[in-house]
C-alpha cells in the first residue's frame, strides 16, 4: 500500500532539472536539448491554443447557447484557465522537468495520482491532436473543394461511426482519413527531426495565424451593428438573449458556452512539457504559460464580440463560422487567407499536441512507470524519438479511423481533470516544502487554487454523462495496467 503513496523527492526532481549528472548518477546518457527562447516557449502556447476551437466551435456555441454574450462565456473560460494557469506557473517555474501535471503530482501526491494523470493527459494530448487532426482533414478537403480539386469521400472521412443511442458501431463505407493521417505523420517526422526546427515551424505559422485573426478583429470592428443582435427569440436585440429552455441563451447559456468553448483554450499547459528543452525554464515557463494564455483570452473575447456583431448569432452553427463573419462583411478576398490561416492554425495545434505526448511519456518511462526503452533520446536530434514515433501512429491511426465526435469530448474533460490535480498540487508543495525556491508564485494562492479546482470541475459537470462514462472507463484501463505494470517497476517506489 505504501508503495502507491510514494513521492518522487523534490531532491531529486531538482537534480532532474539542472541535468546533473553528478547529482543524478548517469554520467555519459544523453538528454534534451535546451534551445527554447523565452519568445518560442511564448509561440508554442498560442501555437497550441488557437485552432478549432476559435475556428469552429465559436459559432455553435453562439447559436446554441450564448448568442452575442460568446464574449462573455470567452471570459469565463479564460478565467478558469487563468487560476489553473497560474499554479501551471508555479509549478513548472519550481519543477522544471518535462512531465507537466504527472510530475506534479509525482512530488506532491504520489506514484498512484501521477500516473493516474499521466495516463489522463493522454486524453489531452493524443486524443487532442486526433481531434485536430480529423478537423484539419474536414477544413482541408473543403478548402479544396472551393478551389475546384475534389477529393472522395471514402479518402477523407472515418471509416467507422459510433451511434451513441445504440452505443453501437457503423461502418460508414469509407476507407481512411488520409489527409489527416498524413498531417500526422509530417508532423511526426519534423518532431523527430528537432525542437529547434519545430519551433521555428511553430514561430512561422503563429505569426501568420495571429496576423488573420488580428485582422478579422480590426477589419470587423467597422462592419460591427448591434441590429444583428435582434433575432426571433431575442427581439429587443438583447446582448444576453431571454433563455428559451435549459441551456440556451439567459446566464445557464452563458456558462454552458464556457464549457463548450473551453476547448479553445487548451493547450497553454503543454508548454510545461517542454521545460527540459528551455533554455531558461524557472524564468520562462511562467511567462510561456501566462503570456500565450492572455494574448489568447484577449483575442478570443474579441473574435467573439466582432463576429456576433457582424453576423446574427442564429446563423452561426456552422463548421466555418469565422469564413461565415468574412462573407457577411462581403469581403470574399479574406475569405482564403481566413480559410488558410484556419487550417494552418490547426496544424500549429497538431504540432504542439504532438509535440507534449512523448514527453510525458518520456518522463513516465524515465521514472519506470513505462518500459524503459521508451525513455531514449535520439544521439544527433536530442529528441525522445521512441515515444515521439509510437504516439505519432498511433495518433495517425486513431485519426484516420475515428468520427470527430467521439474523441472531441474526451479532451475537455481529461484536461479539466488534469487542472484540478495541478490546482490541488500546488497547495500540497506549499505545505510540504514551504522552504525550497519559487521563482514564481501564484499570487493568492489559498484563493486562486481552491477557485482553480472548483471552477475546473465545475465546467467537468456541464459535459454530458456518457463523457464522463467514457473517463471512468479509461481510467480503469490505466489502473489495470498500473497494477499489472507501473507499480512493480517504478524506481521510486523499489527503493522503498
Ligand atoms: N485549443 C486547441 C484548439 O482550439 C486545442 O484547437
Amino acid at each position: 500500500m505504501r508503495r502507491l503513496w510514494v513521492r518522487k523527492s523534490m531532491v531529486l526532481l531538482i537534480a532532474e532539472a539542472s541535468d546533473d549528472p553528478h547529482a543524478l548518477g548517469d554520467h555519459g546518457k544523453i538528454r534534451l536539448h535546451r534551445t527554447l527562447s523565452r519568445t518560442s516557449l511564448v509561440s508554442l502556447g498560442i501555437g497550441a491554443i488557437i485552432g478549432a476551437g476559435i475556428f469552429v466551435l465559436t459559432g455553435h456555441a453562439a447559436a446554441a447557447h450564448a448568442g452575442p454574450a460568446i464574449a462573455l462565456s470567452f471570459v469565463l473560460a479564460g478565467l478558469v484557465c487563468a487560476f489553473a494557469g497560474l499554479c501551471y506557473a508555479e509549478m513548472a517555474s519550481t519543477v522544471p522537468v518535462a512531465g507537466s501535471a504527472y510530475t506534479y503530482a509525482y512530488a506532491t501526491m504520489g506514484e498512484f495520482v501521477a500516473w493516474i494523470i499521466g495516463w489522463d493527459l493522454i486524453l489531452e494530448y493524443a486524443f487532442g491532436a486526433t481531434t485536430v487532426a480529423i478537423g484539419w482533414s474536414g477544413y482541408v478537403t473543403s478548402f479544396l473543394r472551393d478551389i475546384g480539386i475534389h477529393v472522395p469521400a471514402a479518402f477523407a472521412s472515418a471509416p467507422l461511426a459510433f451511434d451513441p443511442a445504440t452505443g453501437g458501431w457503423q461502418t460508414t463505407g469509407a476507407y481512411l482519413n488520409v489527409p489527416a493521417v498524413a498531417i500526422v505523420l509530417a508532423l511526426t517526422a519534423l518532431l523527430v527531426i528537432g525542437i529547434q526546427e519545430s519551433a521555428r515551424f511553430n514561430n512561422w505559422i503563429v505569426l501568420i495565424k495571429l496576423a488573420i485573426v488580428v485582422m478579422f478583429i480590426a477589419v470587423g470592428a467597422f462592419f460591427f451593428d448591434m441590429a444583428n443582435w435582434v433575432t426571433s427569440t431575442n427581439p429587443d436585440g438583447a446582448f444576453i438573449p431571454p433563455s428559451a429552455g435549459p441551456s440556451t441563451y439567459g446566464w445557464h447559456g452563458v456558462v454552458t458556452g464556457a464549457a463548450v468553448v473551453f476547448f479553445a483554450y487548451i493547450g497553454f499547459d503543454s508548454v510545461s512539457t517542454a521545460a527540459q528543452e528551455a533554455k531558461n525554464p524557472q524564468r520562462d515557463m511562467p511567462v510561456g504559460i501566462l503570456g500565450s494564455l492572455a494574448v489568447c483570452t484577449i483575442l478570443y473575447v474579441l473574435v467573439g464580440f466582432v463576429l456576433t456583431g457582424v453576423v446574427a448569432y442564429d446563423k452561426l452553427g456552422v463548421p466555418d463560422p469565422i469564413a461565415v463573419g468574412v462573407d457577411a462583411m462581403g469581403l470574399s478576398w479574406l475569405s482564403i487567407p481566413v480559410k488558410i490561416g484556419a487550417i494552418l492554425g490547426l496544424s500549429s495545434v497538431i504540432l504542439v499536441l504532438l509535440l507534449g505526448q512523448p514527453r510525458i511519456f518520456y518522463s513516465m518511462a524515465h521514472d519506470g512507470l513505462l518500459p524503459s526503452a521508451a525513455a531514449a533520446v535520439h544521439p544527433r536530434f536530442r529528441t525522445p524519438y521512441v515515444t515521439q514515433i509510437l504516439t505519432g501512429v498511433i495518433v495517425a491511426v486513431l485519426s484516420g479511423l475515428l468520427p470527430i465526435g467521439l474523441v472531441g469530448e474526451l479532451v475537455s474533460i481529461g484536461t479539466l481533470f488534469a487542472f484540478m490535480v495541478v490546482c490541488a498540487g500546488v497547495l500540497v508543495l506549499r505545505s510540504t516544502h514551504p522552504e525550497i525556491a519559487r521563482p514564481f508564485k501564484t499570487p493568492f494562492v489559498y484563493v486562486v487554487a481552491p477557485l482553480g479546482a472548483v471552477s475546473a470541475f465545475y465546467l467537468m459537470l456541464g459535459l454530458p454523462a456518457d463523457t464522463w462514462l467514457r473517463l471512468f472507463i479509461w481510467l480503469a484501463i490505466g489502473l489495470a495496467i498500473y497494477f499489472l505494470y507501473g507499480r512493480k517497476h517504478g524506481h521510486v517506489g523499489r527503493s522503498l
